[in-house]
């Protein structure tokens, strides 16, 4: 990631802050987290959603080595611009990553092997993350991975509390990796698995921490005595 990376990152912060989210590019030691389920071998369908200057494009890059089909949706142009002339190989939309399953058929492909995130969940309203997990878990194939990130100061505000616990409910499996403080931020990764499909969930029932509930107490009404 070179200053004029940098540089641009930042000025599409202060353009669109709610949409970049951050001011500066994801680290080498977060995008090795968070690429870390494509796999060395084979010919993956690998889906990377909100790629920015392509921190973690060019991470899954280097593990695709040439294989496989690496499709990245970016919404800005200008991110678009750079990525097409750094990343050939990358077919690129220039998209909401809502429309994923869209622009898969497009492509002819049904389904995706891995998907990774550099969305800012963080800023977005519980209807847009609803949608963006809901376009992720209908094009995950069963045997898929998704992976996201999270920068750790905001884990206890309302937006990030509320993806943790979509993502309880959308995958059976939700493992929180170690914080990467060399980034900035400091961040995390969540690594996904076994999305719950409809099917699945009504075969397998919903997740346990879901169909917990707290038992009502009963309220006891005493009458007071006729008199
Ligand atoms: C926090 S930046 C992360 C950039 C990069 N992945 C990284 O980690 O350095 C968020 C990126 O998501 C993009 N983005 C935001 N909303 C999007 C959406 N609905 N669809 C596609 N990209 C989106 C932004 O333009 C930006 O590039």
């Amino acid at each position: 990631m070179t200053v004029d990376h940098r540089r641009q990152f930042l000025r599409e912060f202060l353009r669109d802050p709610f949409t970049v989210a951050a001011v500066a590019p994801s680290s080498q030691a977060l995008a090795n987290a968070v690429v870390a389920p494509v796999p060395l071998t084979g010919d993956p369908v690998v889906v990377e959603l909100g790629p920015g200057t392509g921190a973690f494009t060019q991470a899954i890059q280097r593990r695709l080595a040439g294989r496989g089909h690496h499709v990245a949706i970016e919404i800005n142009e200008r991110f678009a611009d750079l990525l097409a002339g750094r990343f050939p190989r990358v077919d690129l939309a220039i998209a909401d990553a809502r429309n994923l399953r869209e622009i898969l058929t497009v492509r002819g492909l049904d389904h995706a092997d891995v998907i990774v995130s550099g969305l800012p969940w963080a800023a977005f309203t519980p209807g847009r993350q609803d949608d963006l997990l809901a376009a992720v878990t209908a094009v995950l194939a069963p045997h898929g991975a998704f992976t996201t990130f999270a920068y750790a100061h905001t884990r206890w505000m309302p937006p990030a509390r509320r993806l943790r616990h979509s993502l309880g409910e959308r995958f059976e499996e939700v493992v929180r990796g170690r914080t990467e403080r060399a980034n900035m931020p400091p961040a995390f990764v969540y690594s996904c698995r076994r999305p719950y499909t409809p099917a699945r969930r009504a075969t397998t029932g919903l997740p346990p921490h879901l169909s917990w509930r707290r038992p009502t107490r009963t309220l006891q009404v005493t009458r007071p005595p006729n008199r």
